[in-house]
């Protein structure tokens, strides 16, 4: 009996052997083919062999892992701005008037040059898919997409509504605004507090919701026209507390108004804790900023874990390129050459995004460092009107950079399984 069981033992053994090394081959076939999952070893009821397999497949991914990597986390940020004569621009300025802000649409404005829109951004390490209307609204059937920030926003909220209908009337797109409130123009306000469209092609929602500071901020006195009012550093825009179980993706942006100018004109006090007696780090501004968008990606963060099919991005600081002063003191980007060496500048990366995302399911749309090269495409001095006035080179010709942010946005959501 005992000599029986050392045999069976041995049998055992070869059997074990064997199956391990089919499975081995199995595996390697399946490294070639797919991405492998841990899944495929844990179906391996064989404890021993499970931790030699794993090693292998270790092995294995690592002889693969560029390959690998390309296909499953491209760096769509790091890369260069190539000449693109045959697709661009991805809609015209001149049609897509219906979305666009004339004063965005360079090519409605005295602006003589555009070669600015001819250019595609090309990352390192794989493609940028084009962006196909088609299979981003097959992607966001019976799905809302919104973006909620401030007029940079609103530029890549324009862009993608041109870029989805091509800037033609052809794809029909219904004013739905007042399934958000956006009916309801706030008090003594020239604008609505956002828009909203409806494609009923495939039953797709684009928003854009107004909020320069992603904090939720109360008017003090609404029959007051000049009126102060507060802004809850740790309450996230009301949009997002009202209207987050409506929506599949989700858009953030900030930076550009978190100045004392900003906060003055428009009679903004800042509250935390219900209080406008702040502590003396919440005083700085720079900290303001960062302890209200790292309180806004926190509550996005818990939204998510009730909702996992929600996909949250936030924009990275879309750089400035005003020279020889400022907005306010006849800084300048007329002059500016595309690609010019971005490695001075303080806009390579965005430090409170950056910490703000770290450890949470909500992504980066980290776009500040490609922007950054392409000073000569914002509006800079020319108008509508005619008049070269005041330059903003801050906000970008429509078609332009933020059309690659979205062809970003547009590829990310493609690759997802969900
Ligand atoms: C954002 O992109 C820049 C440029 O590629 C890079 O230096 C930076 O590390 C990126 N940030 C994150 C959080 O990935
Ligand atoms: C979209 O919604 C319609 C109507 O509710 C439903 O019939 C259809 O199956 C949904 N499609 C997807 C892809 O969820
Ligand atoms: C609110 O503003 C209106 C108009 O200026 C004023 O008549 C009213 O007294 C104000 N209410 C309060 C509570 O301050
Ligand atoms: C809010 O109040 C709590 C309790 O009093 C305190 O611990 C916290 O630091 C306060 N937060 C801010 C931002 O002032
Ligand atoms: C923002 O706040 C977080 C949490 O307090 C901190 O870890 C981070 O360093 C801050 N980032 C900046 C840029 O101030
Ligand atoms: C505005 O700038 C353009 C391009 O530099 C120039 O041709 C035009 O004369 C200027 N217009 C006025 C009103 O100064």
């Amino acid at each position: 009996m005992k000599g029986g069981n050392v045999q069976g033992l041995k049998g055992k053994q070869v059997l074990i052997s064997m199956l391990a090394l089919i499975c081995v081959l199995f595996i390697i076939l399946g490294l070639r083919r797919a991405h492998v999952s841990n899944v495929l070893f844990a179906s391996s009821n064989n404890w021993q062999h499970f931790h030699v397999l794993q090693q292998l497949a270790v092995t294995n991914a690592d002889v693969e892992a560029g390959h690998l990597h390309k296909r499953t986390e491209c760096d769509y940020f790091k890369g260069k701005w190539v000449l693109d004569n045959g697709r661009r621009p991805l809609y015209s300025g001149n049609s897509c008037r219906r979305f666009l802000s004339a004063m965005w649409a360079c090519r409605l404005t005295t602006r003589p040059d555009f070669q600015f829109e001819k250019y595609k951004w090309q990352p390192d390490d794989c493609t940028l898919p084009p962006f196909d209307s088609h299979s981003f609204l097959t992607k966001m059937r019976n799905k809302t997409i919104a973006f909620v920030g401030d007029s940079l926003g609103r530029q890549q909220f324009q862009s993608l509504m041109c870029l989805i209908t091509g800037g033609t009337e052809s794809i029909v797109a219904d004013d739905v605004g007042r399934e958000f409130g956006f009916d309801l123009r706030p008090p003594f306000s020239v604008r609505p507090g956002g828009w909203a469209y409806l494609f009923q092609l495939t039953n797709t929602r684009v928003v854009f919701s107004w909020s320069s500071w992603l904090g939720d901020v109360q008017v003090d006195n609404e029959s007051d026209p000049f009126s102060s009012s507060a802004l809850q550093l740790d309450q996230p825009a009301s949009f997002l507390r009202d209207y987050v179980h409506k929506l599949d993706v989700l858009v953030l942006n900030t930076g550009h108004h978190w100045n004392r100018g900003k906060l003055l004109g428009n009679r903004i006090e800042m509250h935390a804790n219900g209080s406008k007696e702040l502590s003396k780090k919440l005083q700085v501004l720079r900290n303001a900023y960062n302890y209200t968008v790292q309180n806004v990606v926190k509550f996005m963060n818990n939204q998510i874990d009730h909702n996992p099919g929600l996909r949250v991005f936030l924009t990275t600081l879309s750089p400035r390129h005003f020279r020889n002063g400022d907005w306010d003191s006849g800084g300048s980007c007329d002059n500016i050459k595309p690609f010019g060496d971005p490695t001075n500048s303080k806009f390579l990366k965005d430090p409170v995004a950056e910490a703000a995302i770290s450890n949470t399911k909500v992504q980066l749309l980290n776009i500040t460092y490609l922007s950054q090269f392409r000073g000569e495409a914002h509006i800079s001095k020319y108008s509508i009107t005619g008049r070269n006035g005041t330059e903003d080179c801050l906000h970008w010709c429509l078609p332009g950079i933020p059309d690659v942010w979205n062809e970003i946005l547009h590829a990310k959501l493609i690759e997802d399984r969900i």
